[in-house]
């Protein structure tokens, strides 16, 4: 089987990383019009600067988890193509041991050149003033996928849903497109589709099924059912 993981907050959460529409998430303490939209970075680059600064630290101050881990492990012992697409900025994924993982809004640990479109690594602090190191603008931004832009790689993910056996969603609340809409494009190519998330998502009634629970503990015992059982 092929399987297809789109992954959100939910799943660094208990990694000590905020999510953004719980209880205390992001968007309770910030502005998301003002820290996560080009508008707002024209208006206040500094302030953008301050959050993505924050959330790079916290990045590197976080561990993952065994969620993070189980999906390593899957890649590496099961017999079909694993792949994982992610929602989430941070990198603990791939610092799990993951490889085949594509940041579709982008990754904390890049920066990119609004005037040229240079990109490389980020560096811990960035600030307005920083020039870009490909063309000297002062222009340069997070390589975050903010609203109203347009997410990366959409072709190759809808190329990987139409091709794919197993589509899990685990730690989005579906609220958010694309994203929210690669269960039915699974589905509608033939796909089965799980969810596993703490509570119900938005469009949980689009999966064949849904697990509740936090992801530490449901993930780990989902990857055990399914390289036991192959
Ligand atoms: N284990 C599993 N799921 C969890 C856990 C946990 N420990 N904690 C929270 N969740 C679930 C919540 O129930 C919720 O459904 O994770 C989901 C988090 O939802 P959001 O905060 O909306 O995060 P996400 O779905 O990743 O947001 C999507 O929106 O703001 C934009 O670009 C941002 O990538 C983000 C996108």
């Amino acid at each position: 089987m092929n399987i297809v993981i789109l992954t959100g907050a939910g799943i660094s959460a208990e990694s000590g990383l905020g999510t953004f529409r719980d209880v205390d998430g992001l968007w309770t303490k910030y502005d998301l019009e003002e820290v996560a939209t080009p508008e707002g970075f024209a208006r206040n680059p500094a302030l953008v600067h301050e959050f993505y600064n924050a959330r790079r630290k916290n990045c590197r101050e976080a561990a993952p988890n065994a969620a993070h881990s189980a999906l390593a492990r899957l890649e590496q012992e099961y017999g079909g193509a694993v792949r994982i697409v992610t929602q989430n900025v941070d990198n603990l994924h791939e610092r799990a041991g993951s490889r085949a993982v594509r940041h579709m809004h982008g990754e904390l640990s890049r920066a990119i050149c609004a005037a040229c479109m240079h990109r490389w690594d980020a560096p811990e602090v960035m600030a307005p003033e920083d020039p870009c190191p490909a063309c000297g603008v002062a222009a340069t931004r997070p390589d975050v996928v903010w609203f109203g832009e347009f997410p990366y790689f959409m072709d190759e993910i809808y190329a990987e849903l139409a091709g794919c056996d197993l589509f899990v969603s685990i730690g989005t609340s579906g609220n958010v497109y694309p994203a929210a809409g690669f269960v039915e494009a699974a589905a509608g190519a033939g796909a089965e589709t799980l969810e596993l998330n703490l509570e119900p998502s938005f469009n949980a009634s689009a999966f064949m099924e849904r697990r509740q629970g936090p992801a530490a503990k449901i993930v780990p015992e989902w990857v055990e059912q399914v390289i036991a059982g192959q």
